[in-house]
């Protein structure tokens, strides 16, 4: 019997509509939806973002992704949920995996399509991409997130204030996501450089309770939620100050 196959949707920031059509057709036609786990027995935010989209008749299969950096937890979970899909693809039945955001995007859906790789080589894996936050969170503040010759950085996560330094020592343009636990220290960087005033705070961007927070001067606390990420925009690097014009928000 040919086996099923693997693909990793990228759903979107939050809004419903902004799952692009591609992946809405497979999430539709699709016999088995996966998505991770919630916490607290409360639906995660993949699940929430394509309740709408579901029909009973589809089997619904919560994947649990631990917040842990015990890689021997991880790599456990990551094929505990791998068996859990294999169960399907095994029996012919395509599987959807559900990603906020894009599926290729520091997503969860990495681990779980390099384990079901590696336990099941057989295993046909597609992605069909969807609009990552940072992408999201520059249209809601109305900003070109680059524009021209700029440099974009990306942190994912920051383990050391050093390397928001060197990120802002050589991009125009830094995103950093996972902000909300280091936001203070990230507050004091830029205040030291004069970057308050060309800085955004996106938190649950294009989802209902979305706030966006500017001039970031007299906020040096913000009680965020883990889907909040920042924007630095660094008017005094060597590209911003080449550049012709200046480019506002809408
Ligand atoms: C593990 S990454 C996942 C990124 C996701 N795959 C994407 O494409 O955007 C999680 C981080 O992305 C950012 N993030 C994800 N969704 C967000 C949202 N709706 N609003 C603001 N930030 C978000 C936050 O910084 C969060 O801590």
């Amino acid at each position: 019997m040919q086996i099923g196959t693997l693909y990793g949707i990228g759903v979107g920031p939050g809004d419903p509509e902004l799952i692009p059509l591609k992946g809405l057709r497979r999430l539709q036609t699709a016999p088995v939806v996966a998505f991770p786990a919630g916490m607290g027995g409360k639906p995660g935010i993949a699940q929430q973002i394509i309740a709408e989209w579901l029909s009973p008749q589809q089997v619904q299969l919560a994947l649990n992704f631990p917040y842990v950096q015990d890689e021997s937890v991880l790599k456990q979970a990551w094929q505990e949920a791998a068996e859990k899909v294999w169960q399907y693809l095994q029996q012919g039945l395509d599987v959807v995996f559900a990603s906020e955001g894009d599926a290729s995007f520091y997503s969860t859906f990495t681990y779980l399509s390099q384990t079901i790789r590696e336990l099941h080589p057989e295993v046909e894996v597609q992605i069909v991409p969807g609009i990552c936050s940072p992408l999201a969170a520059a249209a809601a503040i109305g900003i070109p997130l680059t524009y021209r010759a700029q440099r974009l950085a990306v942190l994912p996560a920051l383990y050391a204030i050093e390397e928001l330094e060197m990120a802002l020592d050589w991009a125009d343009v830094v995103v950093l996501l996972k902000v909300s636990s280091v936001y203070e220290q990230v507050w004091g960087v830029l205040k030291q450089r004069g970057l308050l005033e060309s800085s955004w705070v996106v938190e649950r961007v294009t989802q209902s309770q979305q706030v966006i927070y500017n001039n970031l001067s007299d906020r040096p606390h913000l009680n965020l939620s883990y889907f909040s990420l920042a924007i630095v925009q660094v008017p005094n690097s060597k590209n911003n100050k080449a550049a012709v014009g200046n480019i506002s928000p809408l």
